[in-house]
């Protein structure tokens, strides 16, 4: 099974001090950048899948998707696991499930605790039903121009209860990361880091990665992150660098998009190489 092949990843990454990227994809030319990528640095990488990307992609076709072209690019398919992102309704939550997802992320961060608490338990049922992994998140991460508010992070000391009670295998925290580009350096809240590390043993998800400082992600794998998720930046590269192929005459779409897949991949190798997951991977 995929997830357990995951969840000896995510311990050895916990072990070790590193950490799996996931990078989120909704076209071709993204997943073959992510997935060259993988097979150059030989290296795990999660590919997540929002809600709404799901949905653009299919959510029947996403596994054959990267199946076959993990098939085509001679990758080794054990190295590659799928994650249905932000998932908040829970009957798309399942249909990830039927579909061959690895890991599963309920996000319930915009309730209260006890809602959460509820609605991700249900969640963990389900997952675990069939043997999926599954992320829970606690505390509120804001989005670029969203102002921090102290009392939305993740509080310590609730911790124990939710992990307890869910069951999850993976938690989303908020300790100053936001979602999309930072418009001013984040002030990333390491101690609060270290408070919920004290906590669990739950695997630590960093959201928000985008326009995260390398020194902020080196210092957030050491203090126990083991998962980083990647996805404006590769939105933005996929655009800018398809906005400069248009401007040209060329019109056949398998010339023009090697270098989309090219400029993907190069950030990619980046993360992969600032995460520490090159030659990670299990025999
Ligand atoms: P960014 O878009 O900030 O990279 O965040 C991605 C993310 O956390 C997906 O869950």
């Amino acid at each position: 099974m995929q997830s357990e092949l995951l969840k000896k990843y995510f311990k050895k990454a916990q072990k070790e001090k590193w950490a799996i990227g996931q990078f989120n994809f909704s076209t071709t030319e993204q997943l073959k950048g992510i997935l060259l990528a993988a097979k150059k640095m030989k290296s795990p990488v999660i590919l997540g899948t929002s809600e709404g990307e799901s949905e653009f992609l299919g959510i029947f076709s996403v596994f054959h998707l990267v199946n076959n072209l993990v098939l085509d690019l001679n990758i080794n398919l054990k190295t590659i696991f799928l994650n249905f992102d932000h998932g908040k309704n829970l009957e798309f939550l399942k249909k990830a499930i039927d579909n061959n997802y690895s890991m599963v992320h309920i996000d319930g961060s915009l309730l209260c605790l006890e809602e959460n608490i509820k609605k991700t338990k249900e969640a963990v049922i389900l997952a675990k039903k069939n043997n999926v992994l599954i992320e829970g998140e606690l505390g509120i991460i804001p989005k670029t121009g969203e102002k921090i508010n102290k009392a939305n992070l993740t509080h310590s000391e609730q911790i124990r209860e939710f992990v307890d009670k869910t069951g999850i295998d993976c938690l989303a925290i908020s300790f100053g990361n936001i979602h999309g580009i930072p418009k001013k350096p984040l002030k990333i809240d390491f101690e609060r880091l270290k408070q919920i590390k004290k906590q669990t043993n739950t695997f630590l998800v960093f959201h928000g990665g985008s326009g995260t400082k390398s020194q902020d992600f080196k210092k957030a794998i050491k203090l126990g992150i083991t998962k980083i998720n990647i996805n404006t930046e590769i939105r933005m590269i996929w655009k800018d660098s398809l906005k400069q192929a248009l401007k040209g005459k060329e019109i056949k779409p398998y010339k023009i998009l090697p270098n989309i897949i090219k400029q993907i991949e190069k950030l990619v190798e980046e993360k992969i190489k600032l995460f520490g997951s090159a030659n990670k991977i299990i025999c």
